[in-house]
């Protein structure tokens, strides 16, 4: 792949798409950083939680995530020196980082670390608004998208969540709530970006959605 500089892929869609492996994977063969944005929310809630922060009061929570040091060498995810990679892939953290994402001064101060993480290029960020707001600009945009049950199966199984009911049924619904939210909420909603590619990754193995976006990138690259 020939780059003139290097680039920006904005990776986004709802929860058990695949974003983090996807992401991950895309970023190691491209040796670029990846960053997961969706582990700052989570970092944040994690840290106002602990220091007994009604996560309603935007401006304190805000101002949290205006002061934290984030350390994000995936899979490995730390703030202000505490390493969270575990506790951050909690039930409880999955709700607490839905609602302070909600708050718009807590997504001001984390849409601008992201984008001084990214202006440099070579990096692929997931998240929710990385195609639509953070980075609109982004030479690649994939929106990975699969169906609501496959979703809340993946999520069951995924290694790296902790303490969540091993029933599937509860973690659909659980999913299905924390979509509704980052879906309908009043600023940077989760929504496909008019110039993102869609991937169905319902049914796909990994490998497959990897080359299915690397094919992506190499258009991109290519048409610059
Ligand atoms: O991707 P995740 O499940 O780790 O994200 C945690 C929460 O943060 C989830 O409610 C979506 C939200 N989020 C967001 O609103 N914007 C982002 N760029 C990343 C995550």
């Amino acid at each position: 792949m020939s780059m003139s500089r290097p680039l920006i892929i904005a990776i986004d869609g709802p929860s058990g798409a695949g974003k983090g492996t996807v992401a991950r994977e895309i970023a190691q063969r491209l040796r670029f950083r990846h960053v997961d944005t969706g582990a700052m929310y989570r970092a944040v809630a994690w840290k106002a939680q602990r220091d007994g922060m009604p996560l309603d009061d935007e401006a304190a929570v805000a101002d949290l995530a205006r002061r934290a040091t984030f350390d994000l060498a995936t899979p490995r995810v730390a703030i202000d020196g505490h390493d969270v990679t575990r506790e951050i892939r909690t039930p409880s953290i999955d709700a607490a980082a839905t609602a302070v994402a909600r708050l718009p001064l807590v997504r001001a101060a984390l849409v601008e670390r992201q984008r001084a993480m990214g202006e440099e290029g070579g990096v692929v960020m997931e998240g929710r608004d990385i195609g639509t707001v953070v980075f609109p600009d982004a030479a690649v945009k994939i929106y990975l998208d699969a169906d609501p049950a496959e979703r809340a199966r993946r999520r069951a199984h995924d290694p790296a969540h902790t303490g969540a009911s091993s029933q599937v049924t509860d973690i659909a619904d659980a999913l299905e709530a924390r979509d509704r939210s980052d879906r309908t909420r009043t600023i940077s909603p989760l929504t496909t970006a008019p110039d993102a590619v869609v991937i169905d990754t319902t049914g796909l193995e990994i490998p497959e959605v990897v080359e299915r976006v690397l094919r992506v990138i190499d258009s991109a690259a290519g048409g610059k």
